[in-house]
């Protein structure tokens, strides 16, 4: 059975790459909802209603689960996506919680994600909930900066020492956006190498593929599995964009607004 993954864009694409590293053989239908991002400056009640679109049209595609790979869909949909859909849905908010709860044991932890993700607090909630100091920083410049393929460059850096500079002493950053892990650099030469960078893509795909029972792949797949990508603006424009992330592995279909909102 594939699973279903979504995003706002191509972000939800480092999610997906660590859910394939993970679980090799594992068929996938991806949406990126490309016509409508971001998702990261758009009011909750919106996002949450995007979410909800996409959750159906999997369904419909006969998805035996759905990762939303999207921070600030998780954040404003979850857990009423899961309440309402027929098959399990996994968000990258909790696995990202429960890593930087282990990473860091004196509880001094950051975040930083878009503005739609801060401000709906889900990360902040959880985090206070377990004990945990909390900074939190919207940075949303950031995703504009991975997309244009500046994701190395000094004017990312200067960004980030901008974003970061009055955080206090932390002991883990979680990287809540589908397109932080590609600033992982910058961050590191930024923060040092004492705090540890919490990468929601990895921890998500580990606690997906514990979920569904797959072993810890040892080998290459007997068989690969597959990929087939929707999306809801311009494929060429899809592709061209994908390319900063890592590329598309897979057919590419577009997919109407229209038919999203009648699913
Ligand atoms: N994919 C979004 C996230 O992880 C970032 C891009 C957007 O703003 O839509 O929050």
């Amino acid at each position: 059975m594939r699973i279903g993954v979504f995003d706002s864009g191509v972000g939800g694409l480092t999610v997906l790459q660590a859910l394939r590293r993970r679980m090799p053989e594992q068929d996938f239908v991806y949406v990126g909802d490309t016509a409508r991002v971001p998702y990261g400056r758009k009011p909750r009640e919106m996002v949450e209603q995007f979410a909800r679109e996409i959750a159906r049209f999997l369904v419909l595609q006969q998805v035996s689960g759905i990762v939303v790979a999207c921070n600030t869909a998780s954040a404003a949909a979850l857990p009423q996506l899961a309440s309402e859909i027929p098959v399990p849905v996994w968000g990258v908010i909790d696995p990202g919680v429960e890593a930087a709860r282990r990473m860091s044991p004196s509880g001094r932890v950051g975040i930083i994600a878009t503005a739609g993700t801060i401000r709906a607090g889900a990360y902040q909630r959880k985090l206070e909930a377990l004990g945990m100091q909390v900074w939190a920083r919207a940075c949303p410049m950031f995703v504009h900066v991975v997309e244009e393929g500046l994701a190395e460059s000094a004017e990312a850096e200067l960004l980030a020492r901008f974003y970061l500079a009055d955080r206090p002493e932390l002991e883990a950053l979680v990287l809540a956006c589908t397109h932080y892990p590609l600033l992982k650099n910058v961050l590191r030469r930024v923060l040092g190498p004492e705090v540890y960078l919490v990468d929601s893509a990895e921890v998500t795909a580990e606690a997906v593929g514990a979920d569904l029972g797959a072993g810890t792949p040892d080998g290459p797949p007997s068989r690969p599995g597959t990929v087939v990508h929707y999306v809801t603006g311009d494929v060429v424009a899809y592709r061209h964009t994908a390319h900063v992330i890592g590329g598309v592995d897979g057919e590419i279909f577009s997919l109407l607004e229209s038919t999203l909102c009648a699913a």
